[in-house]
């Protein structure tokens, strides 16, 4: 995606609010709106330009990957801009709440809709052969009934069944681990996976087999 409009004119940062191990995410402000920024940050332990190249080429799959699940149906943040170079993406900000802390005080309808919600998007991403790679409810965000899913940095492509797998078995982990009290809910994450995707069941079953390695390595 080319810069519509100089950066210096345009673009102006605002706040950190969120600094991880690979990214900083600022709130900022782009051609007049609040957006959010997120870079990928220099680590100096690599040479600069492996550095470099990991960054951009990082920066250019997650905005990849964010427009392609948004094309295959899924919500995700729309992209304003890129730069490669400063390894950063400017993006919508959604607005609303992690789906990590409105599941912890949801009513049991509430509870039941987002789950199923869930088991939709993951099934209508892997229907387009995406892997999101790190589906945790802290990477959704849901506003009046809506999930948005964000943070595609780990997602890959033509996913083959073992990575479906992979995504769909840490989805239960990361679930299991955040949200142990309503743990029980989360047959009906796969029941609508199951609904949305036709290939749920070789995914399930794979699913079992990789629980089944956990368990003897
Ligand atoms: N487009 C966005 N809209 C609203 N909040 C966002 C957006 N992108 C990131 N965030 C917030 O920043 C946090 C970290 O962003 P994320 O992309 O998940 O980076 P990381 O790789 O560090 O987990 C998210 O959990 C969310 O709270
Ligand atoms: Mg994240």
């Amino acid at each position: 995606m080319e810069r519509l409009f100089s950066r210096d004119a345009s673009f102006r940062r605002v706040e950190v609010i969120r600094r991880g191990a690979e990214a900083e995410i600022r709130i900022g402000e782009w051609m007049g709106r609040r957006v959010i920024v997120k870079s990928r940050v220099p680590k100096t332990y690599r040479h600069p330009d492996l550095d470099q190249s990991l960054r951009s080429s990082r920066t250019r799959n997650e905005a990849r990957l964010i427009r392609e699940a948004r094309l295959s149906g899924v919500p995700t943040p729309l992209i304003y801009d890129i730069d490669l170079e400063k390894a950063e993406i400017v993006m919508e900000e959604v607005r609303g709440e992690r789906v990590k802390d409105a599941l912890g005080k949801a009513a049991p309808s509430e509870i039941e809709s987002i789950c199923r919600e869930i088991g939709r998007l993951a099934a209508v991403l892997h229907r387009s052969g995406i892997v999101h790679g790190d589906l945790t409810t802290s990477n959704m965000i849901i506003r009046d009934g809506k999930i948005w899913l964000i943070d595609f940095s780990l997602g890959e492509r033509n996913a083959e069944l073992e990575e479906l797998g992979v995504d769909l078995h840490l989805l239960k982990q990361a679930f299991l681990s955040a949200h142990s009290e309503i743990f029980h809910s989360f047959h009906i994450v796969v029941d609508s996976y199951k609904q949305h995707f036709e290939r749920a069941g070789e995914v399930l079953k794979r699913v079992k087999e990789i629980e089944g390695r956990g368990r003897y390595t």
